[in-house]
């Protein structure tokens, strides 16, 4: 099975790349803030049913090409049908990669620059609602901080990226992952018996399904995507590591489960400390976990240690994602001009810096980025919207087409099937990757380009 791009250490292995790709900033930072901006438990729930329906089909369909063809995105559809323009696809996950990786660095930066406030004892005091706002204001909008941060985070991602996978991110995610999630255990066990933590509770467990509009499915879907890492090529890039052994499905289930649960672990941290803080609201946007993590541990005893700890592990989060991120460019690279590992992942490392730094000026009240003209936005959101959300959609609903009709939904269970074992939901699996998945993303395209 080794060949000379590389494989998996073990079934394990993949597990624990995958669901470090997964778990990221998409869990602790994104996914609390679109809770909170879709009201609370009813966007859980809609979640929860994204994830397992719609995210763990694409899953399979970009793991199973990934594993047929052995080769990076682009690599994938060229081989599986030559001389067509499907390639295209993988070139958009690629442009994606680099894209999300010049944004995501950025707020990657601030948990680094967070684990310091932590350690400094910043949040060893009471903490009010203007005082976290107005700490989390002042951080942002520093632009030299935040470029040192930025950049640093970008060179921890090209180093582990130029080792390759078996040396740098196998190694990363064994130990540390399981650690980030104790820690959330422990946080979340506090954080419920917070004085006044039932409000929260149930603004994030007891869902009124009044709520659930077409807004709220679209954001959870698209939050399915980013937070499992779908629509780009990434689990693709990752599944053509993977060894012919190994069964898809059950493996595609852990990483799933493992990425909802850390999801739904922040969002007990977080909702039960938010409502405890005067004045504070859900609706926050992106800042909202770093106003309220601080408050977390400005109530708990040794809370610099244990924010500190935390944000670091959040670090190591959010580059085993960045990790993931720079692989797809890299494989390219690699795969398709012959380029060397080191160099591919220097030169992708250094374009996705550049591409960022007008995501740092977003936060600078007053500039040019922070309200672009036209769209109304910071440069940041707007970068979310167009590769975060748009293109991840737009690139898994072509990929599940793909898999569906160019490649065919029988070859996909012959690959998800391979090392001999049954697969019992082939059946509705495929009703889902021809029919269900392709319309409702469909669908969700067309709502969001009007
Ligand atoms: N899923 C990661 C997170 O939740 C981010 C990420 C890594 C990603 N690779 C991706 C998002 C590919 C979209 C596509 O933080």
């Amino acid at each position: 099975m080794e060949n000379k791009r590389g494989g998996w250490g073990s079934k394990i292995a993949f597990i624990f790349a995958a669901a470090g790709s997964a778990v990221g900033l998409g869990n602790i930072w994104r996914f609390p803030y679109q809770t909170g901006m879709n009201g609370g438990a009813a966007f859980v729930f809609v979640y929860l049913l994204a994830a397992f329906l719609i995210g763990l089909v694409v899953f399979l369909a970009e793991v199973s090409m990934g594993r047929r063809t052995k080769k990076n995105p682009v690599g994938a559809f060229k081989q599986l049908k030559p001389n067509s323009p499907w390639f295209l696809v993988g070139i958009l996950g690629v442009f994606t990669a680099v894209m999300i990786l010049s944004y995501y660095g950025v707020i990657a930066g601030w948990t680094v620059g967070y684990a310091f406030k932590a350690l400094k004892g910043d949040f060893s005091q009471k903490l009010t609602e203007s005082m976290v706002q107005n700490m989390f204001a002042g951080f942002s909008s520093n632009i030299g901080l935040n470029l040192i941060l930025f950049s640093v985070f970008i060179l921890m991602t090209v180093l582990v990226v130029s080792f390759g996978i078996k040396g740098g991110i196998e190694k990363l995610t064994k130990v540390l992952m399981p650690l980030l999630f104790l820690i959330l255990i422990y946080l979340a066990a506090k954080a419920v018996l917070f004085e006044g933590a039932a409000k929260g509770l149930s603004f994030y467990l007891k869902p009124d399904f009044s709520k659930i509009n077409s807004k709220v499915i679209l954001f959870a879907i698209t939050q399915a995507f980013f937070s499992l890492s779908l629509g780009m090529g990434t689990i693709m890039t990752y599944g053509s590591y993977i060894s012919d052994e190994d069964f898809l499905p059950s493996s595609a289930l852990w990483v799933v489960s493992l990425d909802t649960v850390v999801a739904i672990m922040a969002g007990l941290v977080i909702f039960p400390t938010l409502f405890t803080i005067p004045g504070m609201s859900p609706q926050q946007g992106p800042a909202l976990v770093f106003i309220v993590l601080p408050v977390v541990f400005s109530k708990i005893p040794g809370g610099a240690f244990f924010g500190f700890l935390f944000f670091l592990l959040l670090v190591i989060a959010a580059l085993t994602s960045t990790i993931s991120l720079l692989e797809v460019p890299v494989a390219y690279l690699i795969d398709e001009k012959k380029w060397r590992r080191k160099k591919a992942a220097l030169v992708v490392g250094m374009l996705a810096f550049m591409a960022g730094i007008p995501s740092i000026l977003a936060n600078v009240k007053g500039s040019y980025f922070s309200k672009l003209p036209l769209v109304k936005e910071d440069f940041l959101t707007l970068m979310d919207f167009l590769w975060g959300n748009l293109s991840l959609i737009f690139g898994g609903l072509l990929i599940t087409i793909f898999v569906a009709y160019v490649w065919g939904a029988d070859s996909a269970v012959k690959e998800i099937t391979k090392n001999g074992r049954k697969f019992k939901f082939a059946g509705i699996w495929k009703l889902f990757i021809k029919y269900i998945v392709p319309a409702i993303l469909f669908v969700i395209l067309l709502s969001r380009i009007v």
